[in-house]
């Protein structure tokens, strides 16, 4: 992960490299992410005989933040490949810092009992923060967030709005500089998976 992570930073870097680190490490956060899924015991009959085997016992929602968030998509469906996966669409306003909604693909009402929040990079926290304001709304139970970099004020806005919601990163950085970028961070996620910028 470490090794990742240090090929992910580099911004020589290209494009196509850089969206496969994305999901390599997209994949090893959901082991972590996933270690207290609730299972329920099962029996199995193989070729010598019973096994007592773990089922996971509760359905998955994955939800990735576009843009940046759908290069974890992926990565996390090969850990999970029966989860339903649901959009939000979201940019950072560059003044404000503050997040603006423009897509939304939720089901009318929930259908699992645990979301997964996908998105690379947690700056000042805004648009998690969101994000999971309106899966609550929207009435999911258990709300985990998964991100490969974060700030320290990002991840204290985390805590702050949301103390219930799990928090795992890759890597938690120095500090934002003052145009709400991760010091020292990879730059801007979106635009390094996607060639723009
Ligand atoms: C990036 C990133 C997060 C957000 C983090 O998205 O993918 O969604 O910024 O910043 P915050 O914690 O301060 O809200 P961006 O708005 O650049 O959109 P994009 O993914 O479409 O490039
Ligand atoms: N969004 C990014 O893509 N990178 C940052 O450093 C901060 C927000």
């Amino acid at each position: 992960m470490q090794h990742k992570m240090s090929l992910l930073r580099n911004k020589e870097t290209e494009t196509k490299k850089f969206r496969e680190l994305v999901s390599e490490i997209g994949t090893m956060l959901m082991i972590e992410a996933t270690t207290d899924l609730p299972t329920v015991e099962t029996f199995v009959e193989t070729p010598m005989g019973m096994a007592k085997c773990n089922r996971l016992s509760e359905r998955i929602g994955l939800v990735p933040i576009l843009r940046a968030g759908l290069g974890m998509v992926d990565g996390a469906l090969q850990m999970l490949p029966h989860c339903e996966v649901w959009h939000i669409g979201l940019y950072r306003d560059e003044k404000t810092l503050r997040p603006v909604e423009y897509y939304n693909k939720l089901p009318n009402k929930a259908t699992v009992q645990v979301c997964i929040v996908l998105d690379p990079m947690l700056a000042t926290g805004g648009s998690a923060s969101a994000t999971i304001d309106i899966l609550k709304r929207w009435g999911a139970e258990r709300i985990k967030y998964v991100g490969i970099i974060g700030a320290p004020e990002g991840v204290a806005r985390l805590q702050k709005d949301h103390p219930d919601v799990q928090i795992y990163l890759g890597a938690l950085d120095e500090k934002l500089n003052d145009i709400g970028y991760i010091v020292p961070g990879l730059g801007d996620a979106g635009d390094r998976q996607f060639g723009t910028g």
